[in-house]
């Protein structure tokens, strides 16, 4: 029976969970009680802060009625306690919803005038933050600044949404359901607890385009920026794998932990992959994220083509198929886990299917990059992961970093037992 006196230890997929939970002043502060329930419910330890402006639309009270914790708003209450950043120091994840536009530009300026701001600047635990606004505050370039900056510094904004707002308008500015702030938040804890599942593991990501010269000045190339096969590095070695990237042209920073080797044409990616491959026993891994050229000009002219000489005409020759070149090696215990990437436009999954056979790879992800916000380019991707065992995986549009780890994953799972 259990014991009156002993409280039940938490349960629940945020069991024990330290979450900041910031509100500031706009309407959709309401929505943030509902949010706290979420919180406790999903056994979280939630603290409460909230800004002057979020008091006026919900009272205190009604946080520490559901939270079972003292509600601070006050950064001259407890001074000997350190108030004013314990809330912070202590959280593992943390939430500003709403957030208005003031508190945004708060935030991206580094202000600490509250106790909330106080507070997110101590905290070190992955924050998200939920916008609320009218339309037109939300859109003026003031807040777009603020918010890309927020983004930059790896701060996770989450909406606004489109819909009705205060007063009667509709627009993008609507707080995000509490729904959705809370599968972030278990999103993210998630991802905390993948920290180091490829500690030991040696990892090889190609990246970017390659360039095959025609003259001294000019190149076959592809519109491949790098920020998939950079993302694949970057998570890879945050769960700690030694990685090496072998990158085309990117005028990318270089993730932190990562040995990266430059190479220019595909003969030059296939001669640093197989050196690699080749070189290290103890290869787990190849992610080939990299967009190789299919032709080269059959020879590069040693001096600049002129113009008046005429419209040259430019024999292709094809690029050896790396992938494909490690895919039809034996499947032995020698042979690292291959990854493959394929950018299609038309029946993107049939294509990827049949890739998936033709080059022997054990994962290909399949990338659509007939849309405007996924492939080439941007921070976002939509992916579908399909796995040689027949195992289907679709990652809806999200951070090329969350789908970063979201390939590992299944790399992970896929890796026999370190020895
Ligand atoms: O055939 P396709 O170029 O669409 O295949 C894409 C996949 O094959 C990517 O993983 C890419 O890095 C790899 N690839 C390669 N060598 C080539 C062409 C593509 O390794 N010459």
């Amino acid at each position: 029976m259990a014991d009156p006196d002993r409280p039940e230890p938490p349960r629940g997929p945020l069991a024990g969970v330290r979450v900041l939970l910031g509100v500031s002043g706009g309407i959709g502060a309401y929505k943030a009680v509902l949010l706290a329930r979420l919180l406790v419910a999903a056994g979280a330890e939630v603290d409460p802060v909230l800004t002057s402006g979020a008091q006026r639309f919900v009272g205190a009270a009604t946080f520490e009625g559901i939270t079972r914790r003292t509600v601070r708003a006050d950064v001259w209450e407890d001074i000997a306690a350190d108030t004013h950043v314990a809330a912070g120091r202590a959280a593992q994840l943390a939430i500003v919803y709403p957030a208005t536009a003031h508190t945004l530009a708060k935030l991206a300026g580094g202000l600490a005038d509250d106790l909330l701001s106080t507070t997110l600047l101590a905290a070190t635990c992955p924050l998200v933050v939920a916008p609320a606004m009218h339309t037109e505050m939300w859109q003026h370039p003031a807040t777009r600044h603020n918010a890309e900056v927020l983004t930059g510094r790896g701060v996770h904004l989450l909406g606004p949404s489109d819909g009705m707002l205060m007063g009667g308008d509709t627009g993008p500015g609507r707080l995000v359901d509490p729904e959705a702030a809370l599968a972030l938040l278990l999103r993210l804890h998630g991802g905390r607890e993948r920290h180091d599942d490829l500690a030991g593991r040696r990892v090889l990501v190609t990246a970017a385009g390659t360039r095959e010269p025609i003259d001294p000045v000019r190149f076959l190339g592809n519109r491949s920026s790098g920020k998939m096969g950079f993302a694949i590095a970057a998570a890879a070695a945050q769960r700690g794998a030694t990685v090496e990237l072998v990158t085309g042209p990117s005028s990318l920073a270089t993730p932190p932990g990562v040995r990266r080797t430059d190479i220019t044409t595909a003969l030059e990616m296939r001669a640093a992959v197989l050196a690699s491959v080749d070189a290290a026993s103890d290869l787990d891994v190849v992610i080939k994220a990299a967009a190789v050229a299919d032709f080269r000009p059959g020879s590069a002219s040693g001096s600049k083509i002129k113009k008046d000489a005429g419209v040259p005409t430019i024999e292709l020759v094809a690029n050896p198929d790396i992938l494909a070149e490690l895919g039809a090696r034996p499947r032995d215990a020698a042979r690292p886990l291959l990854v493959g990437f394929a950018a299609e436009t038309d029946d993107v999954e049939a294509n990827g299917r049949d890739k998936l056979r033709r080059k022997g790879a054990d994962l290909l992800v399949v990338n659509d990059v007939s849309g405007a916000d996924a492939g080439f380019d941007v921070d976002t991707n939509r992916v579908v992961i399909l796995g040689r065992d027949g195992e289907r995986t679709e990652v809806a549009l999200t951070s090329k970093s969350e789908v970063a780890h979201r390939i590992l994953d299944l790399v992970v799972a896929r890796l026999s037992p370190p020895d």
